[in-house]
């Protein structure tokens, strides 16, 4: 790697692992669970809380924070070059409604971190180096949209398309943004989707491998593709005592048939690729002595392959046509994101920062999906994965250990001084 005076190592010889262990302690605190999760749903209370505590923690350092108009926060370490392109690193702050200390947040961390470490060892960049949260990357916990934040600033989901999203109570992203921004008025407006010069993110694997090989870094090369749908199974409310079969309209009944059927047809054991969920399954109107009348249920499917997206994905509305006895059932596709592969330039990076490091890695491809895949779109990106135990993530259950996270932003620090020279 060529040394322009940064000097290779120096940023990463600077990441304080007990500060930023102390900092997923005190992010973890916003939205803490009584069994050592964290439940901090997309612009909730806490959510903006912790946009509130990252602009304070950059205040010390007169770093630019900014907030765009889809929620997205931006923590700005100044290049040389005020008119360069600035090279992205960050993740998001939201969680799963019992989710973990980890997903999201250490990557918004690492590249705090890594911004400290680079001002600790004095490393100048042509480039602006930005730490990024993302709003509302995890679809369905609150909004039933994911990567939100990300998609609107690559101009992949309109703006007023994202606001009118609504949750399950009813409130739109509107609403919730024009919250978060009266809470936070000492953060300056930008517009949204200014040109970058690329992308890195750090995450924890969410996955075994990495555990299991005994390797501290994943050079993560792309990520695999999604279909999601939601299916609206419509029957009639009856009366559980007096209603015989012939006559029943059992939307529940209909929806455990679908489940069964989809089931069957996704398991593709032995081969084991194929991700197949149903999340979330709602009875309406869920009362023990009438015949359910309505079932709505989500569809989770992911694959690397756009071919088996496409097949599989197609057979969900046949099948559950084919099921729906003497209901009627809506299938929606309520998103879907073909397979995303990195192009070489930050891989390359990341793993010649580990390799530079000696630190164990090996190149990987994820399975979760993450606001990287949209930033592909516009700018080179890539990612950076450390092991979690036993591969546990979104569960109040994930952990990691600090010396990994330290270990992923070290690589971060360093892939950052590179792409910023
Ligand atoms: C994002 O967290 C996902 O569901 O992959
Ligand atoms: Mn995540
Ligand atoms: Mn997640």
């Amino acid at each position: 790697m060529a040394d322009d005076g940064n000097g290779f190592g120096r940023a990463a010889a600077k990441v304080d692992e007990a500060r930023l262990w102390q900092r997923h302690v005190d992010m973890a605190r916003l939205g803490g669970t009584p069994r050592g999760g964290v439940r901090r749903l997309a612009l909730d209370a806490n959510d903006i809380q912790a946009r509130a505590l990252l602009a304070e923690w950059a205040r010390p350092y007169g770093w630019a924070v900014a907030m765009d108009d889809i929620g997205n926060l931006f923590i700005r370490r100044p290049g040389s070059d005020a008119a360069a392109e600035p090279v992205l690193s960050g993740s998001h702050t939201d969680t799963q409604p019992s989710g973990g200390r980890f997903d999201g947040i250490y990557g918004v961390l690492a590249a705090f971190e890594a911004m400290e470490a680079m001002e600790a060892a004095g490393i100048r960049t042509r480039r602006p180096v930005e730490a990024v949260v993302w709003t509302c990357e995890e679809g369905g916990a609150r909004f039933p949209m994911g990567t939100m934040g990300s998609g609107v600033f690559v101009g992949r989901t309109p703006l007023e398309k994202a606001r009118a999203v609504a949750d399950y109570d009813g409130i739109t992203v509107g609403a919730a943004l024009d919250a978060a921004r009266a809470a936070l008025p000492g953060v300056a407006h930008r517009p949204i989707g200014s040109p970058i010069a690329g992308y890195v993110e750090a995450h924890i694997e969410q996955g075994p491998i990495l555990e299991e090989k005994g390797l501290q870094i994943g050079v993560v090369t792309g990520i695999q593709g999604s279909r999601r749908f939601l299916v609206e199974v419509e029957g009639a409310d009856a009366h559980a005592g007096t209603t015989p079969r012939a006559r029943r309209r059992d939307a529940l009944s209909a929806a455990v048939a679908m489940v069964g059927a989809l089931e069957r047809l996704f398991h593709d054991d032995p081969s084991d690729t194929v991700r197949f969920t149903v999340g979330r399954f709602v009875v309406t109107p869920n009362a023990p002595a009438v015949v359910p009348g309505h079932v709505a249920f989500t569809i989770d499917f992911r694959n690397p392959e756009p071919e088996i997206l496409r097949r599989l994905g197609d057979q969900v509305d046949p099948i559950c046509q084919a099921n729906r006895g003497q209901c009627t059932v809506i299938v929606t596709q309520t998103s879907g994101g073909a397979p995303v592969h990195f192009a070489d330039r930050v891989p390359d990076a990341v793993e010649a920062a580990a390799r530079g490091l000696r630190l164990g890695h090996m190149r990987i491809f994820s399975g979760a999906g993450h606001d990287a895949g949209p930033l592909h779109a516009v700018a080179p990106s890539g990612m950076i994965f450390v092991p979690c135990e036993k591969g546990i993530s979104h569960a109040e259950a994930e952990n990691a250990t600090p010396a990994d996270l330290a270990a992923g932003t070290r690589v971060l620090a360093e892939t950052l001084v590179d792409l910023a020279r």
